[in-house]
């Protein structure tokens, strides 16, 4: 491989792009700002979790192929530079902080060499990537930016990165282009649909992804509303409108709604950006949606309120799951956790357990109780929500935990249990959008 790659920015997207891109046989140099994070990858540790990434991290590291460090200077010897930092939702809106994505920017532009490319895959409001490019070109007048976005879900970030089910450039010219199908061409090998856009329209393509990922939730999330209103059962609903091509089965899993770092603040950052642009009105529906998915979460609540009483104080409830999807340590924006925090304020006393996400969780809410096990969690629970569809949930043995609960009452947050089987263990079976 004769390029070299930075990536800069070394959390969740681009730890994982730099070990992905390192296991295509690259050079890469991971830079950071900070040296905690940096010393745990460059000794092969992930600060965070994701199956099989810390092995594939170790075994790169350990090639030799893949560094990390803090210092900037590092881009110098490297040609394509990936930027992969946050941008979070802002403190005072609804639209993204652009902070780090400008600074990563500014701190490589220095020590960029001839013909270098910067390719941004942070998701960003339409109008970045040009912005960007213009403020790049003052510095280094003999470099080019392009932007890449990026699809890949937590849980199968490896999965994605390599195998991706399309690549999309942004570039503003075919130089970039060509630039961005080298360093891909092993994916692209792969038969892998290679998509160039202009600038604008790959930031717009990843947000207009994400927006329509979040609406085939909060959709199904509506129908479940109805079906409580009419006494009909959403999961046969959505079974029964998957098999219809046009709309397919996936994304149409009924439940507490979406979380994670990534849909709720893109949907949010969308629409913030389309008021600048004068185009409010056509994403006024995104609104609908983010209020569709907070209200599952209180949906959820009612329910308990129903099985136990209008007030909750006294009661023990058991959460099982915290993150906001499994295979995942993600406590963002969870919706889980969020439910688990509001019980907890209404007076309940609740603990909760989730295979991976406690410390995490602990750090965000230190006043929820946590147990390590399942049937710790659940010993002497006046009510059971399950709220992470983890397959250790799955795997529950209703006739077992019967014994340690006070009360046979689990609430089925993700649809996700066998509804018939926990019945027949003698529970108390209530879900989402399932009068039954
Ligand atoms: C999402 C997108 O799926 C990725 O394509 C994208 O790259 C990523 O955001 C990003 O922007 O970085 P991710 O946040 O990992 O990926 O999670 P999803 O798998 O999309 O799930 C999001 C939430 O929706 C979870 O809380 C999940 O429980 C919920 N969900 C998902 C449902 O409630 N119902 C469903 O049918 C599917």
């Amino acid at each position: 491989m004769d390029l070299t790659l930075s990536v800069v920015g070394c959390g969740y997207l681009g730890a994982t792009h730099a070990a992905c891109m390192s296991s295509l046989g690259y050079t890469v140099v991971g830079v950071d700002t900070d040296p905690e994070k940096v010393a745990q990858l460059q000794s092969g540790s992930l600060p965070f979790y994701e199956p099989g990434l810390e092995t594939l991290l170790a075994q790169e590291v350990k090639s030799g192929r893949l560094s990390f460090t803090t210092d900037f200077a590092a881009v110098a010897k490297t040609d394509v530079h990936f930027v992969c930092v946050g941008t979070p939702q802002s403190k005072d809106g609804l639209a993204a902080d652009l902070t780090y994505v400008k600074s990563a920017v500014a701190a490589i532009a220095p020590y960029l060499k001839k013909g270098s490319l910067v390719v941004g895959k942070s998701t960003v409001p339409v109008g970045t990537a040009q912005s960007l490019r213009g403020e790049l070109v003052k510095i280094a007048p003999q470099s080019d930016l392009a932007w890449n976005p990026e699809f890949l879900r937590e849980g199968f970030a490896i999965k994605d990165t390599l195998t991706p089910n399309r690549l999309v450039v942004g570039v503003a010219n075919d130089l970039a282009e060509e630039t961005l199908k080298k360093v891909y061409k092993p994916i692209l090998d792969l038969g892998t649909p290679w998509i160039r856009a202009d600038l604008p329209t790959s930031e717009l393509v990843k947000v207009a992804a994400n927006s329509f990922l979040a609406t085939k939730i909060s959709f199904i999330n509506a129908m479940a509303e109805v079906c409580e209103a009419a006494g009909g059962d959403v999961t046969v609903l959505a079974q029964a409108i998957g098999y219809d091509p046009r709309i397919g089965n996936k994304f149409l899993q009924a439940g507490i709604g979406f979380g994670g770092g990534c849909l709720p603040k893109d949907i949010r950052a969308f629409m913030a950006r389309a008021e600048e642009l004068g185009a409010k009105q056509a994403l006024e529906f995104l609104r609908e949606i983010d209020a569709i998915n907070l209200r599952a979460r209180l949906r959820v609540i009612d329910v308990v309120r129903d099985e136990l009483s209008k007030e909750l104080t006294g009661y023990k409830i058991a959460v099982l799951g915290a993150t906001f999807k499994p295979d995942s340590d993600d406590v963002r924006d969870s919706p889980a956790l969020d439910i688990a925090a509001q019980l907890n304020a209404a007076g309940s006393h609740v603990v909760v357990h989730d295979p991976k996400g406690i410390e995490p969780a602990r750090k965000r809410f230190p006043n929820l109780e946590y147990a390590e096990s399942i049937n710790d969690a659940v010993k002497g629970s006046d009510l059971v929500l399950h709220l992470t569809e983890w397959k250790e949930y799955r795997q529950i043995d209703p006739n077992e935990i019967a014994a340690l609960v006070k009360n046979k009452v689990i609430i089925d947050g993700r649809n996700m249990l066998d509804r018939d089987l926990w019945r027949k263990a003698g529970w108390k079976f209530r879900a989402l959008g399932r009068t039954d």
